[in-house]
């Protein structure tokens, strides 16, 4: 029987393509391991031909050989990275990128962060009838969205700390930021991801300077907007949503300050507890929380909804991230291994659910 080809993209041009390579990688091997046909593409960089078509870049086990790739400690240089892509090349896609899409039963999105993550690459595919794993395109641009996607929370009864949104740093108004956030509180980029931009300022003076960092350009996920939130002390949980239901929920307990990019990337930086040590109501209760964002914000097969608790007990939805990281070590993969789901299985259920949309629509 021919086998189905998976298309995986990973990469991009985010301040996140190191992570989204990491889970990229894994992702391809553990594609090959359950008998698909893979090929990975960097999307930004493009991949070429070298007079292969595109269909002959999708390579099976014996041919298809293991990649392999670890985080460096520090996010890349994206002023770099574009002086390695060719200048005739314009645009999200790198060469060849669409081609070998369009030669896929299914594309695997293994991307993180700007276009692979808030909705443009999915819409994109979407019009190109290309089949895609995840979310949406819809659920895709609220879920990035911080502000949004908070709002869209609140309306639908979910707790999320109080914020203040502006869309130019320079409308911030101190004196309304430290009567209704007050300090410590968060400083975000609203569209980020992976800490990149983030700051925790303790005072005025550096909240100003968070201010800087997260509008700045290298941070990405700001157009000069920000968003402030109440800070909220406590302890941290994740829970993956799979198929429809809540997983068991992991704990992140950071061993140096906070659970910043490095100690999201760096494994002897945090510790993880899966199923977290907590009790069986505050399981129930953050699983039904993850399962009602995961439904107010349109999303789709899978998504990880993180939280924090404060000492009273009371849990405020961080955020919903509609493309998780997926290396076997990342927290939804953690997640699911408790529920006696392996990471090979895990990422052929996310395959299997966008060929199974991919036949839904073409018997329509
Ligand atoms: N309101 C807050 N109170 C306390 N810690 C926070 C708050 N917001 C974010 N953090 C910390 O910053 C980390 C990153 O914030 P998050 O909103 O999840 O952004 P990202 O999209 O970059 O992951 C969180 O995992 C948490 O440790
Ligand atoms: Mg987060």
């Amino acid at each position: 029987m021919k086998k189905m080809k998976i298309a995986v993209l990973a990469g991009g041009n985010s301040a996140e393509r190191d992570v989204s390579w990491a889970s990229g990688c894994k992702i391809s091997n553990a594609l090959a391991d359950s008998g698909y046909a893979v090929a990975l593409l960097d999307v930004w960089l493009g991949v070429e031909l070298n007079g292969k078509t595109a269909g002959e870049l999708f390579l099976a086990r014996p041919e298809y050989r293991d990649y392999a790739f670890q985080v460096p400690r520090t996010p890349p240089n994206l002023e770099e990275l574009k002086s390695r892509r060719s200048p005739h090349c314009a645009g999200y896609f790198g060469p060849n990128v669409l081609d070998v899409c369009r030669a896929a039963d299914v594309v695997f999105i293994a991307l993180h962060g700007a276009a692979g993550e808030n909705g443009q690459l999915q819409a994109t595919l979407g019009l190109l009838e290309i089949p895609f794993t995840g979310s949406d395109f819809a659920g895709c641009v609220v879920a990035m969205d911080k502000h949004l996607a908070k709002r869209q929370m609140r309306s639908a009864g979910q707790r999320t700390a109080d914020w203040l949104y502006y869309q130019r740093c320079e409308d911030i108004d101190e004196e309304t930021v430290r009567e209704k956030i007050g300090f410590p509180c968060a400083v975000k980029p609203p569209r980020g991801g992976s800490s990149i931009g983030i700051s925790l300022p303790q005072n005025a003076g550096e909240f100003r300077e968070a201010v800087q960092k997260a509008v700045s350009a290298d941070a990405g996920g700001s157009d000069g907007d920000i968003l402030i939130e109440k800070y909220i002390q406590g302890r941290e949980f994740c829970v993956g949503i799979l198929d429809g239901k809540a997983l068991p929920p992991i704990e992140i307990i950071p061993r140096y300050g906070w659970f910043d990019y490095e100690s999201k990337y760096q494994s002897e930086r945090t510790n993880e507890v899966c199923p977290a040590e907590i009790t069986d109501e505050l399981t129930a209760a953050l699983q039904a929380a993850a399962l009602a964002v995961h439904k107010a914000l349109h999303l789709g097969f899978y998504s990880r909804v993180d939280f924090k608790v404060d000492s009273a007990g009371t849990f405020y939805c961080l955020e919903a991230n509609t493309l998780p990281g997926m290396t076997p070590t990342s927290l939804l993969p953690q997640e699911a291994a408790a529920a006696g789901i392996p990471y090979e299985q895990l990422c052929d259920m996310i395959a299997k659910d966008a060929i199974r949309r991919r036949s839904e629509k073409a018997s329509n």
